[in-house]
């Protein structure tokens, strides 16, 4: 008899059965448990502590309700996604707003809605934000991203906090300084602290200590220099999950509670107060919340080469192991109880050499028409989905307690051209 893969409880290939695929698969079920465990050993463990889920790792109506619901604040980084988070009545002062290049247009929507926190990247935006705060009289919250000078040791790709980064405010005193000065001095900004991101899918926190000391110290100068005492700190994002052999999903407390010791003692060193502490984990809480559910076509066997087995989504719905050679692992779904006998490379659709999902993947020998199920695809899979050699964007099915629903529709020929003229 052959068994079905169930995720969360619910039968995949049924799940592929009644909305087709490709399919994402959604388990709010563990995302619900991903933010209890951030409340319960962050946010209520410590003093003085706030998390916002990075929005860009799966960006949703449904994930924003989720994510308010269960108290969370939003890491925002675009019109776009300040837009969707509206559409759901998100909390706005519990919205952080980043981006390296935000346009003018984004800081007055911001503004305009009184979004929480402003993370400024560069000068020349602290100088636009204090301008349109002072035509419209508000008073801006703001943050200053700044570049740590921390090489974190992830892909060249994801990695941000290194001193040659397109991302945040140098520690340069001539800069950093001239960006301290000026916000103290505007009426209409409050400098409420910093932030660091220094990479992504980290394993350990040792990049996140590093960048903390440097912080800190950087919050020790301006203190003796302007006086200036820092109320938040805001230490990013980038723990990371399970995705294949060597991986490991470490808890919260694994990566918060070093830092957080290290903050509290440091700062008691240098006689500073500690300051309201924000982390920002994307991928943590919906990675592993997600697969992809394909079906498998066209099966190519190149003697003493390999098995190329031709699935119908790839490149447009996970772009990750083309952009970060990505590894992932996964298993043909209705042939859940075998042990893997053939070892396969998983070809997307696209005209490219390069679209190839996972390379040399145990399986149990494919037949066209099996389901393949590709784990730990919910974060980074939807929200960077597109229509390359115009591919439909698949659908989003969430699941909780056992019971699925559709969350984003499957996109039709007619969205496709819905734009163009
Ligand atoms: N905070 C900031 C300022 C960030 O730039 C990011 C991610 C996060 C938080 C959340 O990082 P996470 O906890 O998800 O690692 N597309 C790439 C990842 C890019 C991450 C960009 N910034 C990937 O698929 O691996």
């Amino acid at each position: 008899m052959e068994e079905n893969f169930k995720f969360y409880g619910v039968d995949t290939v049924k799940l592929s059965e009644k909305y087709g695929t490709p399919l994402y698969v959604m388990s709010e079920d563990h995302i619900v448990e991903r933010c209890l465990e951030i409340n319960e050993d962050f946010v209520d463990k410590y003093e003085n502590a706030f998390a916002v889920y990075a929005g860009k790792a799966f960006s949703t109506k449904e994930m924003c309700r989720i994510v308010k619901r269960e108290g969370l604040g939003l890491d925002v980084v675009s019109g776009g996604e300040i837009y969707t988070a509206l559409s759901v009545d998100f909390p706005v002062e519990k919205i952080v707003f980043h981006g390296n290049n935000k346009s003018n247009e984004e800081l007055n929507y911001a503004i305009d809605n009184n979004i929480g926190r402003i993370n400024v990247d560069n000068i020349p935006e602290l100088r636009e934000i204090h301008e349109i705060a002072q035509s419209k009289k508000k008073v801006i919250k703001v943050l200053f991203r700044l570049t740590p000078g921390v090489d974190s040791h992830t892909h060249h790709y994801i990695s941000t906090g290194q001193k040659d980064s397109k991302f945040g405010i140098s520690l340069k005193e001539e800069i950093l300084y001239e960006a301290v000065e000026f916000a103290m001095s505007s009426d209409w900004i409050t400098l409420a602290g910093f932030h660091f991101h220094v990479g992504s899918q980290l394993s350990d926190n040792k990049s996140h200590l590093l960048a903390s000391k440097v912080l800190i110290d950087t919050m020790k100068a301006l203190k003796n220099d302007f006086g200036y005492e820092t109320q938040e700190l805001n230490i990013g994002g980038g723990f990371g999950i399970y995705y294949s052999e060597g991986d490991v999903r470490q808890s919260i407390s694994y990566f918060v509670d070093p830092i957080m010791t290290f903050i509290e003692e440091e700062c008691k060193k240098q006689s500073l107060i500690r300051p309201l502490i924000i982390i920002e984990p994307g991928r943590w809480v919906v990675g592993e919340a997600g697969i992809t559910l394909y079906t498998i076509g066209s099966i190519k066997k190149l003697p003493g080469i390999r098995t190329y087995v031709g699935i119908d989504g790839g490149m447009p719905d996970n772009p990750r192991p083309s952009l970060y050679q990505a590894k992932y692992e996964g298993l043909i779904a209705n042939k859940a109880n075998q042990e893997p006998n053939e070892i396969v490379t998983i070809a997307g659709k696209c005209c490219e050499s390069g679209d190839i999902l996972v390379w040399d993947m145990p399986v149990v020998t494919p037949k066209s028409g099996d389901i393949l199920a590709i784990k730990s695809t919910g974060a980074y899979n939807y929200s960077m989905a597109n229509n390359y050699n115009k591919l439909l964007i698949p659908p989003v099915i969430m699941i909780k307690d056992g019971v699925d629903r559709v969350v984003v529709k499957r996109q039709t020929y007619e969205d496709l051209l819905s734009r163009e003229l």
